[in-house]
């Protein structure tokens, strides 16, 4: 039977108009092999063992309901109140209750019990995100033997964090029941390598995978992308356009989830710096956009009324009748709008304290115009960082920094934007998020089973390689 693959992840794709690249992107894939979608209902519900069809063709979505419970415990608590703070070097707001774990672990066993009753021997499972890392442990215990990859859309924690987990031996544990690890960059693959180097359980095989116990983890960067040409065409679609009537003389904008690792707190305070500083009578407007997020988290209601405040004062200090200096907008604006507001704008902020690999950074190169582009204003700490190197990177934490990188973007002279852009738009195009699944699927198809498959299939290693015969030699 040919294999299908099987995607699950915490959100799943409704349908609606608003897909980034990762739906984009395993679309195609999807419906090809007759595929499906493993995701959590956008409904809480009680958990009634059988998965529920959602949205419509070309391929099967199917939705776990989580109880109210679930989602204090599993989704608001050890999702995103232990393992986002840890992996965003907030180990400050990492909030250990009890409880949090074992709900975690519980609704992780759950899904794997739905999986299993789905997978076909051949099928290959694609897991995404930090609210699944045990995803691949539990179907192990059930006897599960598939390929079975995980990507990381956010940063791998570094060593000294990992100790704020209560358990901090699970992660690598967890991790090296997949077959292979996704992960943004080069810099989270070493912070990956040097955990197990630290572990006396893990293993380093000649081919660069881990081996731990019997099992061995194949653990490379892929750094993602978006839909370049699907985001493009929101370009066209121009009949309503924002700022008709009154367009900035310069735009800068912002677009991110209320998250407290976007830095915009001290994106904010940049802004007023520039202003005060801004060449006469010039009036520029920042426009920032923060959907609001995970509300019911203490930290995101902190951050939310800190940058109202800010925002509330730089504007009641600088505005005028006719000039507001920040638009702030704090809900969800159409996906379809941004490519042409990106398009308007002289440059873009990403200021972000820690960051998997920040998209917004990537839509903004996308939209711009090849022959008098806007500038990128991208923060060293965004996994993005680690390619575009010719955006104009700035410290997040130093707002003086991002301030004279404003002003250093909006006096850019013509050639020099042109320049810098094109070297970011072949890192955009590069990274194209269709090319970003098929080569994560293509290796996961050729990754080294455990060790004790080999043994039971001798010259049979589906990775199409020696590797099999090398990787036993075991060094560290
Ligand atoms: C990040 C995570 C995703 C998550 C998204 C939105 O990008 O990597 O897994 O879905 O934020 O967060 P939410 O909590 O609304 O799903």
């Amino acid at each position: 039977m040919p294999s299908k693959l099987i995607v699950v992840s915490n959100r799943i794709p409704m349908g609606d108009s608003s897909s980034g690249g990762l739906v984009v992107a395993l679309h195609d894939v999807l419906a090809r092999s007759g595929g499906l979608w493993v995701g959590a209902h956008p409904d809480t519900g009680s958990d009634d063992r059988t998965l529920e069809l959602v949205g419509s063709e070309p391929y099967r979505r199917l939705a776990f309901r989580l109880s109210e419970t679930d989602l204090k415990n599993y989704y608001l608590g050890f999702s995103n109140s232990v393992l986002w703070p840890l992996c965003h070097r907030r180990g400050d707001l990492v909030d250990h209750q009890p409880g949090f774990e074992e709900a975690y672990r519980a609704v992780n066993r759950r899904i794997a019990l739905r999986i299993a009753e789905l997978a076909d021997p051949e099928d290959l499972l694609w897991v995404h995100d930090y609210h699944l890392l045990p995803l691949a442990y539990e179907l192990r215990s059930l006897g599960v033997r598939n390929r079975i990859g995980f990507f990381l859309h956010i940063p791998f924690p570094a060593l000294g964090d990992l100790s704020m987990l209560a358990n901090p031996e699970n992660f690598a544990e967890w991790i090296s029941h997949y077959n292979l690890l996704g992960l943004q960059t080069r810099g989270d693959v070493a912070r990956c390598l040097e955990m197990y180097r630290a572990d006396p359980r893990a293993e380093f095989l000649p081919s660069g995978c881990v081996r731990f116990r019997d099992r061995i983890t194949t653990i490379r960067s892929f750094p993602i992308g978006i839909d370049v040409e699907g985001f493009r065409a929101g370009l066209l679609e121009g009949e309503d356009c924002p700022f008709a009537q009154e367009k900035p003389e310069a735009l800068i904008i912002g677009v991110d989830r209320l998250d407290y690792t976007k830095g915009l707190l001290n994106r904010f305070r940049a802004f007023g710096r520039y202003l005060e500083t801004r060449p006469e009578g010039t009036r520029p407007c920042f426009l920032q956009i923060a959907p609001p997020s995970r509300e019911k988290v203490q930290a995101y209601q902190d951050i939310t009324r800190e940058l109202e405040e800010i925002s509330g004062h730089i504007n009641g200090a600088y505005a005028e009748i006719d000039w507001t200096p920040i638009r702030y907008i704090h809900r969800n604006v159409e996906r379809k709008s941004l490519a042409r507001l990106h398009n308007m704008a002289q440059a873009c902020l990403v200021t972000s304290l820690a960051d998997g690999m920040n998209l917004v950074a990537k839509e903004f190169v996308a939209a711009q115009d090849p022959g008098d582009p806007g500038v990128l204003i991208l923060s060293r700490f965004a996994g993005a960082a680690e390619d575009m190197t010719e955006a104009l990177q700035v410290n997040p934490y130093d707002v003086e920094d991002i301030a004279a990188a404003i002003r250093q973007a909006l006096a850019m002279p013509k050639l020099e934007r042109v320049a810098r852009h094109r070297a970011c738009m072949d890192v955009v195009e590069d990274t194209e998020s269709s090319v970003w699944a098929k080569t994560f699927l293509k290796v996961l198809g050729k990754c080294p089973l455990s060790l004790t498959e080999k043994l039971l299939t001798p010259g049979k290693d589906s990775s199409g390689t020696e590797e099999a015969e090398s990787d036993a030699e075991v060094h560290r």
